[in-house]
């Protein structure tokens, strides 16, 4: 049997980490056995490729091409085994982000990311995503008073504004994989809505 691969997404603040925490915890509470994981990161190298992709300079194609080489990383050596022997992967940001933040928000073309993407993983892709959309000025207001920065969070408006562009663009693109929730809406009301998900598209 083969587990599920399910991705949270949204521009940085949206409020996708408390989510899947949560998330993950009512699957495990159902009897399912899961991973949880994230991106760029999730394996010890992909970890290390993290710290120099949100902390060091460097061009758009060199942020492009390491971002593809820490999820190969990360497929092979976690995500790959860990649905082959029937666990479900959590995923905090797969490759909608590298649509979003290289694609729609850097302007990396997007024939090159699909490319990219055909030849790191093809033919795996999330089963279920949830993005949470918010207007990027409120974002920024809840990265604020959160932590210190990194070299995404430091961008301007004018770039999540694409970012979020990118998403929404994608999440039209496929409904049938996305589920698009309003972070701003309250904690408790957007949990109504990945409970009755939960229950309507795993059946568990
Ligand atoms: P996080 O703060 O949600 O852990 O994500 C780290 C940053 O990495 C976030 O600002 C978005 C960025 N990112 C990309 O630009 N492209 C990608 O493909 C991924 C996975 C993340």
């Amino acid at each position: 049997m083969s587990g599920r691969f399910v991705t949270f997404e949204g521009i940085d603040g949206a409020g996708k980490s408390t989510h899947l925490d949560w998330y993950v915890e009512r699957l495990r509470s159902r009897g399912v056995d899961v991973v949880q994981t994230r991106e760029p990161g999730g394996s010890p190298l992909a970890e290390s490729l993290r710290e120099l992709l949100l902390h060091r300079e460097m061009s758009i194609d060199t942020e492009l091409l390491l971002m593809f080489a820490a999820r190969r990383d990360h497929l092979e050596r976690l995500i790959r085994p860990a649905l082959a022997a029937g666990q479900w992967v959590v995923c905090d940001r797969f490759i909608d982000s590298t649509y979003a933040y290289q694609g729609a928000g850097r302007g990396a073309a997007i024939q090159r990311i699909a490319w990219l993407e055909q030849w790191a993983h093809g033919d795996l892709q999330p089963a279920r995503t949830y993005l949470f959309d918010l207007e990027p000025a409120l974002a920024a207001r809840r990265r604020a008073a959160a932590r210190a920065p990194d070299r995404f969070e430091t961008e301007d408006i004018a770039f999540f504004e694409r970012v979020r562009a990118g998403y929404r663009a994608r999440a039209d693109a496929d409904p049938s994989r996305f589920v698009v929730l309003d972070g701003g809406r309250a904690i408790s009301e957007i949990r109504v809505i990945l409970e009755q998900d939960i229950a309507t598209i795993w059946n568990i």
